[in-house]
C-alpha cells in the first residue's frame, strides 16, 4: 500500500483536469519510486446528487484518513437554486474548516513561454513571480450572524466579517515564513481605512513582523493592490490577505500568468493538506476536452512538495510543464488567435511524457 491520497474530482471540468493531474502524478511517482494509493470520494454537486449533502460523512472520513487531498472544483448552474447550506460550494468550505486548513498558498509565476499569452503587455507582466497567502477559514466566508431575513420593509441580508488575534497571528506567520524563503517581502493587504477587522489585522501583522526582522513588510489597501497588481506585478513577492480579498486578488493574479487555468493552490494548516487549481468548474467547457489541466497538474506538484516532502518529484512535474509550454503546446485558454491548440487529454499525455523524458 502506498501513501493514501484522497481524490475529490467534483463538478464541471473538475473530473477532466484531475484525471490528467493523476496521470502526470502517477507517471512521476513511478519514475521516482514513490508509492501512492488514490481513493476517490464525492464532493460538491456530485455528492449532492447522490447523498443530498455536498460533504458526505464518508468523504470527510476518507479525507481525514489520507495524507493529502487532490481536488478538482465544485459548483455549477444545476445546483444554483439550492439552499445555501446544501450548495456544492458549502461542501468545500466545510471541508476547509473541518480540516483546519487556514493557510491557502496561491503561487502566480509567469512561465517565460507564456509571456505573449497574457492579456497584459510583455513589459508589464515579464518576471511576475508572487504568492498570495490567503486566510481560508475566517472572515466573511464563515462569520455569523449570516443569512436573509424578512422584515417590515422587505428582506434584509447580513454577512459578518470577523477575525480574532489568533487567526491573524497564525496566517501572518505563514506569510512571513514563505517570504523568508523567497525575496523577503510581505505586502499585507487590508481595508484599514474603512473596516474594523482590517485595523486589527494591520496591528497584529505588525506585531508578528517583529519575529521576522529579515523580512520587509508593507501595508496596502485592497483597492490599491488590485490596481498595482496589473500595473507593476513584479513589485510583489508575498501578498498576505484575508479570505475574501484573497479570493478576488488571486483570480486577478492568475490572469498575469496567462490564464486562470494555470494557477495551483495548497491549503495547509493541519496534518492533512488539500491541493486544488484555483479555477472553478467552468460549466461551459465541461465535457468538451478543452479545459487547461495545468492548474491541477501543478497542484499535484505542490502536494509532492508540501505533503509528501518530495521536492524531486514536484520539481520534475514543474519542469515538465515548463518544457511542454516551451515546445509551444497550448490549450485553448492559452492560445493566441490563430495558434493551434490541444485538448485536456492531449495536454495531460504530453505532460506525462515530458515527466518520463525528464
Ligand atoms: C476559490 C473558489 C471558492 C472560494 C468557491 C468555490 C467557494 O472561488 O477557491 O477561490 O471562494 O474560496
Ligand atoms: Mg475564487
Amino acid at each position: 500500500m502506498g501513501i493514501p491520497i484522497a481524490v475529490l474530482k467534483g463538478d464541471g471540468i473538475g473530473p477532466e483536469v484531475v484525471d490528467q493531474a493523476l496521470r502526470v502524478l502517477r507517471e512521476a511517482a513511478g519514475r521516482f519510486d514513490l508509492a501512492l494509493t488514490f481513493r476517490e470520494g464525492l464532493l460538491g454537486g456530485a455528492a449532492v446528487d447522490v447523498t443530498a449533502d455536498p460533504l458526505p460523512e464518508e468523504t470527510l472520513a476518507l479525507c481525514r484518513n489520507s495524507r493529502a487531498i487532490l481536488l478538482g472544483a465544485v459548483g455549477g448552474p444545476k445546483w444554483d437554486g439550492l439552499a445555501p447550506e446544501v450548495r456544492p460550494e458549502r461542501g468545500i468550505l466545510r471541508l476547509r474548516a473541518a480540516l483546519g486548513l487556514y493557510a491557502n498558498l496561491r503561487p502566480a509565476r509567469l512561465s517565460p513561454a507564456l509571456i505573449e499569452a497574457s492579456t497584459l503587455k510583455r513589459e508589464a507582466v515579464e518576471g511576475t513571480d508572487l504568492v498570495v497567502v490567503r486566510e481560508l477559514t475566517g472572515g466573511l466566508y464563515f462569520g455569523t450572524p449570516r443569512g436573509i431575513e424578512r422584515g417590515p420593509d422587505g428582506e434584509r441580508a447580513v454577512d459578518t466579517l470577523t477575525y480574532t488575534t489568533g487567526e491573524i497571528v497564525r496566517i501572518a506567520r505563514v506569510a512571513f515564513e514563505v517570504a523568508a524563503g523567497r525575496r523577503k517581502k510581505v505586502t499585507s493587504v487590508d481595508k484599514a481605512n474603512v473596516l474594523a477587522s482590517s485595523l486589527l489585522w494591520r496591528r497584529v501583522v505588525e506585531e508578528v513582523h517583529r519575529e521576522f526582522p529579515g523580512v520587509a513588510l508593507e501595508h496596502m489597501y485592497v483597492d490599491t493592490c488590485a490596481m498595482q497588481l496589473i500595473r507593476s506585478p513584479r513589485a510583489f513577492d508575498v501578498i498576505l490577505t484575508e479570505n475574501m480579498f484573497g479570493d478576488i486578488l488571486s483570480d486577478e493574479a492568475a490572469m498575469l500568468t496567462g490564464s486562470i487555468g494555470m494557477l495551483p493552490s495548497a491549503s495547509l494548516g493541519a496534518e492533512v493538506a488539500l491541493y486544488e487549481p484555483i479555477h472553478g468548474t467552468a460549466p461551459d467547457l465541461a465535457g468538451k476536452d478543452v479545459a487547461n489541466p495545468i492548474g491541477a497538474v501543478l497542484s499535484a506538484a505542490l502536494c509532492c512538495r508540501y505533503s509528501l516532502r518530495r521536492e524531486d518529484v514536484a520539481a520534475a512535474i514543474e519542469r515538465a510543464v515548463e518544457g511542454v509550454l516551451a515546445a509551444g503546446w497550448r490549450t485553448a485558454d492559452l492560445a493566441r488567435p490563430g495558434e493551434r491548440t490541444i485538448g485536456t487529454t492531449e495536454m495531460g499525455r504530453r505532460l506525462a511524457e515530458a515527466v518520463t523524458a525528464g
